[in-house]
């Protein structure tokens, strides 16, 4: 497995790939790598000759500098891992590698960005278009992969892509979760042993929430508020968004369609660590 540590290596590296025919996938991701990271990178090596797996805390995308440093680092347990996943080189930059000099331009996906993530983390999606966007073009791969876990993400990527031609194929992926249905998430490392006997109740929500929908008597607002009341049961979550939205355009629902397909998403902080979840599934 080779490890590169500049943009140039890595640019080096994929067009020597290239060149000799091979099939490149990308996996980007910040690290602390857990089974949801690892799922990505072994159905990538599934069906290319090379997987390149980025590690990279990337400062853009943080709106909180808290959240940033104290989001875990741990490059030397996270290479050991990937080998056997099927990983065959890992790019592990600086932020100076990365952002030579600050940015200027800016990315704005419209109404997309206004919901959700985008609304409560101003800059977010910004930060991840600008560093997906650099990963792209240096790494140029036939495939990248991303996890259903940051709905909103793969939505505006999938954008990302089509309004500036990038020839990739975005390959998304389910979200991998505890036995106990906690989805599996590198701030979990996070959570004091108390929180994490709670934090399964965000799934239970969705879950809950998914049954009402599927069962068909309940508007979108009375389902969204009997998820709500199931997550506030438990005083310790601070509940920042709770959503039921067209899973494509990502907006609000007030009523159903039969055959639509619906994204639930919801946001919440426990113990001080920030938690995101969905489901997805297709009104009868
Ligand atoms: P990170 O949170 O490390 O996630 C890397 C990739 O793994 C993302 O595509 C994410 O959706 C996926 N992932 C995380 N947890 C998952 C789970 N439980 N099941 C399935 N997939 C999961 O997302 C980012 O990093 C960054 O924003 C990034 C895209 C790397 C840009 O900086």
């Amino acid at each position: 497995m080779e490890i590169l540590y500049t943009a140039a290596a890595l640019q080096a590296h994929a067009e020597n790939c290239r060149q000799a025919g091979q099939r490149i996938a990308l996996v980007p991701t910040m690290g602390a790598l857990h089974e949801g990271h690892l799922q990505l990178v072994r159905a990538a090596a599934a069906v290319s000759d090379v997987v390149i797996v980025s590690i990279f805390v990337n400062p853009t995308q943080f709106n909180n500098a808290e959240d940033f440093q104290l989001y875990p680092r741990l490059p030397k347990a996270d290479t050991v891992l990937l080998e056997p996943a099927g990983c065959t080189a890992v790019f592990l930059p600086s932020v100076e590698e990365m952002y030579p000099q600050p940015t200027v331009m800016h990315f704005d996906f419209g109404a997309l960005e206004r919901v959700m993530e985008g609304a409560h983390r101003p800059g977010h999606f910004n930060g991840v278009a600008t560093v997906v966007s650099k990963l792209f073009h240096l790494s140029r791969p036939h495939q990248a992969y991303f996890g259903q876990k940051d709905w909103q993400q793969v939505t505006i990527v999938r954008q990302l892509v089509a309004d500036l031609s990038f020839d990739v194929e975005l390959v998304s992926f389910p979200t991998v979760r505890e036995a106990d249905g906690l989805a599996m998430s590198s701030r979990n490392r996070r959570l004091s042993g108390e929180a994490r006997t709670v934090a399964p109740r965000l799934y239970e929500a969705l879950t809950l929430a998914a049954t009402l929908v599927l069962a068909q008597q309940e508007s979108p607002a009375a389902v969204r508020q009997a998820a709500v009341a199931h997550i506030e049961g438990e005083p310790a979550f601070q509940l920042e968004y709770f959503e039921v939205a067209d899973a494509h355009t990502l907006q609000p629902l007030n009523a159903w369609e039969a055959g639509q397909q619906v994204v639930i998403c919801l946001a919440a902080f426990l113990g001080g660590i920030r938690l995101i979840d969905n489901v997805v599934l297709s009104v009868p």
